[in-house]
């Protein structure tokens, strides 16, 4: 989603934006540009292409400055064009980027229209632009706090007048921005990485806050006008993860990182105590009389398998939420809630509005599972996990999943034993499993070239389905989802056991039909609903695990994962499903990592 990085310098800091914006290409955009200061009028280059464009473009035209913002832009007002690309400026004075929505837009438009200013967009943004300057009367920062002040949605901004060459300012309310600050220079950015490099020391903005840049220097300034003083964090910052290696295509490196990203999340563990999750201690469990799981998409999925791990180890009630409908329900709360808001990006803004509507109703215990150290959500709960998948810059979420199932299953056993429901022996056989499961991850990954041969015939159509019971009935989901943003094959998930109630009608020899078939008490119910779509001359490709008796006879295609993983067999079999949605998107030669209309961020509700 759109990314921002601004620069004040006493250097050319074009070079600088470009690089800044590479990074934060992970985060998916349709267009990109660049704007800097010039004596006489801002200069800007901006392009529906891909960054490197950007930057041959800026080459040819030398653009240059010491003061300058950039951005990606992910298009919610106004379709993917230049024109509504930003930077945007206002009569050539004023230029801006900006990253959220401003929802009340149109009344706004309507009173700067009165007052005579001519709109080039159709963007939301540009009311920024022009508000601004209907209150610039030659200081940047009050007239980007009188405009604040205006705005309904969510915002970050980076602003620059021309006639200030030395200055940048940033306000943020909803959306994240980070300030950076070096010797000579000031930063800033929506992520910290753009920054890596540059700078390691950071200032994450709160929301109002209005920040006012200088070389060097920066002031801070809340929503009530005040001065005030956001924390320095010295960050030091690796952009291990960015390059491909042998691979081709990150989601495809990220699938196969996954044995390291479980193991790295495990770290040292060796025991379920609180002290696993920073800032937690035992109090923090020891209240708990349910768990409100907090998530989007691949996220929410993690929550769904989740639930059953804490049902069954801590024998805890669970609710999952998907978070953008959560705040908008009435919710019957239960004030020994611990909610946990589950987050790759930990920006996400339906999950952080929805954190914050629970916190808002009182529930105050909250942890966070994320995978980026310091991002809005891992600093709004009282503790957190980080779970160690390393930046994932594939758009299809894949190590950051299992990693994120990783924490939970340690959440749902420390649970379990600071309640009792897990006496030391279980802790001891769980720990043992955690640190096996590497090992089985490799071996199914392994089976690479049987997938290979399955996506030859899946990706040759246009629809499909997943089976999974119990916890693999949010894997198949999450199969779904994958072949579905990654290869563009429609593709529903069911309960196995759902078929029969209507979705069986459509099933046909081209409806192939994906099953997680683990060897668990439910494996004879599963046998009978496969035989449902085998009966229908439906193509089944089941993933099973050794000892099912599921073989190759029968028209059915099995590949097989080894023997019953107990309650972690759901992340052994999503993994064969993650490098069937790859195969297939290689297959049909989509954009793998970065999927039309999609963004690894997604910071607008
Ligand atoms: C998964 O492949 C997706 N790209 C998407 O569903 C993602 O999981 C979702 O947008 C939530 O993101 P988050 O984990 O960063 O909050």
């Amino acid at each position: 989603m759109c990314g921002i990085v601004g620069a004040v310098s006493q250097r050319n800091v074009v070079p600088m934006l470009i690089e800044g914006l590479r990074r934060l290409e992970y985060r998916g955009y349709d267009s990109c540009g660049v704007a800097v200061h010039r004596a006489g009028m801002p200069r800007r280059a901006r392009c529906t292409a891909r960054v490197n464009s950007l930057a041959r473009t800026i080459s040819d035209i030398h653009l240059e400055g010491s003061l300058g913002i950039a951005h990606t832009r992910w298009a919610t007002h106004g379709a993917p064009a230049t024109e509504n690309a930003h930077p945007i400026f206002s009569r050539d004075l004023i230029a801006i980027v900006h990253n959220g929505i401003i929802e009340n837009h149109e009344s706004l438009k309507a009173i700067l229209t009165a007052q005579g200013y001519e709109f080039q967009t159709e963007t939301d943004t540009e009311v920024i632009a022009h508000l601004v300057h209907s209150f610039y009367d030659g200081d940047l920062l009050s007239a980007v706090i009188r405009a604040t002040r205006m705005f309904r949605g969510a915002y970050a901004i980076a602003a620059f007048s021309n006639d200030e060459p030395g200055r940048m300012v940033g306000a943020r309310d909803g959306s994240s921005l980070v300030a950076g600050i070096g010797e000579t220079e000031a930063f800033l950015a929506s992520d910290a990485i753009a920054l890596a490099g540059y700078t390691n020391r950071f200032i994450f903005l709160e929301d109002g806050d209005v920040v006012d840049l200088t070389p060097g220097n920066l002031i801070t300034w809340d929503r009530n006008g005040r001065s005030v003083k956001r924390p320095d964090r010295m960050i030091a910052q690796s952009l291990e993860g960015a390059s491909l290696g042998s691979f081709s295509h990150y989601m495809q490196k990220e699938i196969f990182e996954q044995p390291l990203a479980i193991a790295r999340t495990l770290g040292e563990i060796d025991a379920l105590t609180p002290s696993i999750f920073n800032g937690a201690d035992r109090s923090t469990f020891e209240s708990v009389g349910k768990v409100l799981l907090l998530g989007c998409g691949t996220s929410h999925h993690a929550g769904l398998v989740a639930q059953q791990w804490f049902e069954t180890i801590a024998r805890l009630p669970v609710q999952v939420e998907i978070a953008s409908e959560f705040r908008y329900r009435d919710q019957c709360h239960d004030p020994r809630t611990l909610v946990v808001p589950v987050s790759q990006s930990g920006e996400t803004a339906d999950t952080l509005a929805a954190l914050k509507y629970a916190q808002m109703m009182g529930l105050d215990n909250t942890l966070a599972i994320g995978n980026v150290a310091n991002s809005a959500m891992m600093r709004t709960t009282r503790s957190a996990f980080l779970t160690g998948a390393g930046m994932e810059i594939g758009v299809a979420s894949t190590k950051a999943f299992t990693t994120q199932l990783i924490a939970l299953f340690l959440l749902a056993a420390t649970l379990g034993r600071v309640r009792g429901t897990v006496p030391s022996q279980q802790e001891s056989a769980y720990l043992q499993q955690l640190q096996d499961l590497p090992i089985a991850c490799r071996a199914v990954l392994a089976q690479e070239p049987q997938i290979i041969a399955w996506a030859s015939e899946i990706s040759q159509h246009e629809n499909a389905f997943y089976l999974g019971r119990g916890a693999h009935y949010p894997i198949a989901m999450e199969g779904a989802l994958k072949l579905k943003e990654i290869a563009y094959i429609h593709a529903e998930a069911y309960a196995a056991g759902e078929l029969k109630h209507g979705p069986l009608a459509l099933v046909t020899p081209e409806m192939p039909t994906i099953v997680s078939a683990p060897n668990d008490a439910l494996l004879d119910k599963l046998k009978s609903n496969m035989q449902e779509v085998r009966a229908r001359g439906g193509q089944l490709f089941v993933i099973a695990d050794s000892g099912t008796g599921l073989s190759c006879a029968n028209g059915l295609r099995v590949l097989e994962t080894g023997a019953y993983f107990g309650l972690l067999s759901p992340i052994l079999h999503v993994l064969p499903m993650q490098l069937l949605a790859y195969h297939c998107a290689c297959a049909r030669q989509t954009d793998i990592d970065k999927p039309r209309n999609l963004a690894k961020s997604v910071t607008v509700e």
